[in-house]
């Protein structure tokens, strides 16, 4: 990934601005390192044109930035489920065990497996090993039976094989990179092909910066809709050619730019992005209702528009797990909102609870992939057995509980940029404690997610910044701006929620769409507060011709006078819930729970009619209410 973009925090935090340099040549931010009084950015051709984006606020510099580079079209509801993949899963009997270990065996959600490059006939894009995957569409429908997604892996090289139906094609279509042999036109070049090594040997480029070679690219995907495949995973496409570490395209191979004619120094950066790119656009032509679902592993600024991502090939162990956090809000921060880590990290091999750990934070991530590479033993849910099968199984139910407020998270991000997961500066931007922290980090408007990164630590110390916090697991309240030192045994995620916040959670499934939700549950931590709840059919295009609800929480509590500082006990709460949009969810009832709480109210109303089921909930801290429809839910207490 490659975003030339530097957010910048003055005067204590008050004002906030970017600076996203828009040149995609090799290029360089020296911010005092030569210096310490100097502070230059500059590349190696080009214009120099950049944009200088005044907040204050930093979420105003982002709204900005990605009112520029685009924001993203939203994902699949399935996309936020649990996905499971490794380097790789084969053959066809290997893939089915995997489905039915989550399904029969584990009971542990899932919604996607991927496929790494084995699945291919001699890593040949758009084909499959006939011996591994003797019947591909077959085995795609009965995972789609069982409710599985598959996502399958498709590199930027074309293998150098002139019996190769793409190979062909593409040269037929004259769409891979060229040589400038020093005689050709900028824009075509008819120079030698540049052919580099990868996985299947010598391969071919395809110059995805010319509109004829992505057309040609999208449509070949239709080698895979057409066996049902559901999402596609492009990699290596910085482009990585085998060689020593950042072995590319040499800088002189030619490339259409747009019909400008260029080189490869300044195409190398918008590579990956513009293969997302025709990616998408062939499956949007493929389906064109169907949201498409792409990941890079390479981008640039904007390409939040095409694709999701991940974090690339990290290593299985504790400073990976906390390299997540800074990566992802980072990327966050430059538009790239939709990526995670690979849980549980790449090479190396993983432990018990590392992967546990890993996995409670990607719950709150907004991709939750593991993978692992070639070699490396089994990295499952079940892989360590128990405890951490089941810790690893009510975190991943967590997830499926949690997303409804995820997608509005997800929705949020592509109304206007702010990213899903957030660095507490975005929201406290002139708290300084705040600006340094990459060990915490909030998700979506309600949490607060303080992960355990150590190795056999059952504690940790976590910053509040100012409010009421309550603690997700004892509705225990805690004041900031205070650092604090929470129990953190293995089973349990320091997490804690902003007072004022209305969670809205789904029921418990295995995969999204199991059945129809009939029952929206609404965790309600007391305070002052708008939260919001963005819902459509998540998975057609209609929510952009309006087909969406959207709905928003206004709650309001008071507790009696006392002159002690402890929190006092709640004497009323009121919430408002007003509707927007035609789209009708399948729930027709709701679960209120107040957290916080364990006296009974003295009354309880919804619209003026009084709630006859109220009782107390089963954790002993929060008080349960089961109700219409409503517009306003008034609780009080004596
Ligand atoms: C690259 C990818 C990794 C993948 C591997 C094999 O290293 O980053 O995720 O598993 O290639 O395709």
């Amino acid at each position: 990934m490659c975003m030339p973009m530097l957010l910048g925090l003055h005067s204590q935090g008050r004002q906030g601005y970017g600076l996203f340099f828009d040149n995609t040549f090799r290029g360089q931010f020296d911010l005092g390192a030569t210096d310490p009084n100097v502070a230059s950015f500059g590349a190696e051709g080009g214009e120099l044109r950049y944009y200088f984006i005044y907040g204050p606020a930093l979420t105003t510099v982002i709204e900005r930035y990605t009112e520029l580079t685009g924001r993203m079209i939203l994902p699949p509801l399935w996309v936020l489920g649990y996905h499971q993949s490794r380097w790789s899963y084969y053959p066809e009997a290997r893939v089915r065990k995997l489905a039915a270990d989550f399904r029969e065996v584990h009971h542990v959600p899932c919604d996607c497996i991927h496929l790494d490059i084995h699945y291919m006939d001699g890593y040949r894009c758009f084909t499959w090993d006939s011996e591994r995957f003797p019947d591909p569409a077959g085995m795609i429908a009965d995972l789609h039976a069982q409710g599985f997604k598959v996502i399958v892996i498709i590199d930027a090289g074309i293998k150098a094989d002139h019996r190769y139906w793409v190979c062909q094609s593409g040269l037929e279509q004259d769409v891979f990179c060229k040589y400038p042999d020093g005689k050709t036109l900028p824009s075509t070049g008819s120079g030698h092909r540049f052919k580099g090594p990868v996985w299947p040997g010598n391969c071919y480029f395809p110059d995805f910066t010319s509109p004829r070679a992505r057309t040609w690219w999208g449509d070949l995907y239709k080698a895979l809709t057409d066996t049902g495949v559901d999402g596609v995973w492009n990699d290596m496409n910085e482009p990585a050619v085998f060689g020593p570490p950042g072995t590319t395209i040499p800088d002189f191979v030619r490339h259409d730019l747009e019909g400008r004619g260029g080189y490869h120094v300044e195409a190398h950066n918008v590579y990956g992005m513009q293969l997302a790119r025709a990616t998408v656009e062939g499956l949007m032509k493929l389906r064109p209702d169907e949201r498409p679902v792409c990941i890079t592993r390479s981008g640039w600024a904007g390409v939040q528009r095409y694709a999701m991502s991940w974090t690339g090939d990290n290593e299985s162990n504790w400073s990976s797990l906390w390299l997540t956090m800074p990566m992802v809000m980072s990327l966050g921060l430059c538009g790239m909102a939709n990526t995670g880590p690979d849980i549980g990290g790449f090479s190396g091999s993983t432990t018990g609870e590392l992967f546990t750990r890993w996995l409670q934070m990607g719950v709150f991530l907004p991709f939750l992939r593991a993978h692992t590479a070639i070699r490396s033993p089994d990295q499952e849910p079940w892989s360590w057995g128990e405890p951490y099968l089941s810790i690893n199984r009510r975190y991943i139910a967590l997830r499926y509980r949690l997303l409804p407020y995820l997608y509005t998270a997800f929705w949020q991000c592509a109304r206007n940029g702010l990213p899903i997961v957030r660095p507490l500066l975005l929201a406290c931007q002139d708290d300084a404690t705040t600006h340094t922290l990459d060990d915490q980090f909030l998700c979506g408007d309600a949490f607060l997610v303080a992960p355990v990164i150590e190795e056999g630590a059952t504690r940790r110390s976590v910053y509040l910044p100012a409010g009421t916090w309550y603690d997700f697991w004892t509705d225990e309240t805690l004041r900031g701006p205070a650092r604090v030192e929470v129990q953190a045994p293995l089973e349990q995620l320091p997490l804690f929620v902003r007072a004022g916040s209305v969670v809205p959670m789904a029921p418990p499934m295995h995969y999204v769409g199991q059945r129809p939700v009939d029952r929206l549950t609404l965790h309600v931590y007391p305070g002052e507060g708008i939260s919001w709840l963005y819902e459509d059919d998540g998975e057609s295009l209609a929510y952009r011709r309006g087909q969406y609800r959207l709905t928003r929480f206004a709650l309001s509590s008071a507790r009696t006078r006392s002159r002690s500082k402890e929190e006092t006990p709640l004497s009323r709460l009121d919430l408002h819930r007003r509707i927007e949009g035609p789209y009708a969810p399948t729930y027709r009832g709701l679960e209120v729970i107040i957290h916080g709480e364990n006296r009974l109210p003295r009354a309880a109303t919804t619209d003026g009619q009084p709630i006859e089921r109220c009782e107390l909930d089963d954790s002993g801290h929060a008080i349960r209410l089961h109700v219409g429809l409503f517009e306003r839910l008034v609780v009080e207490w004596a």
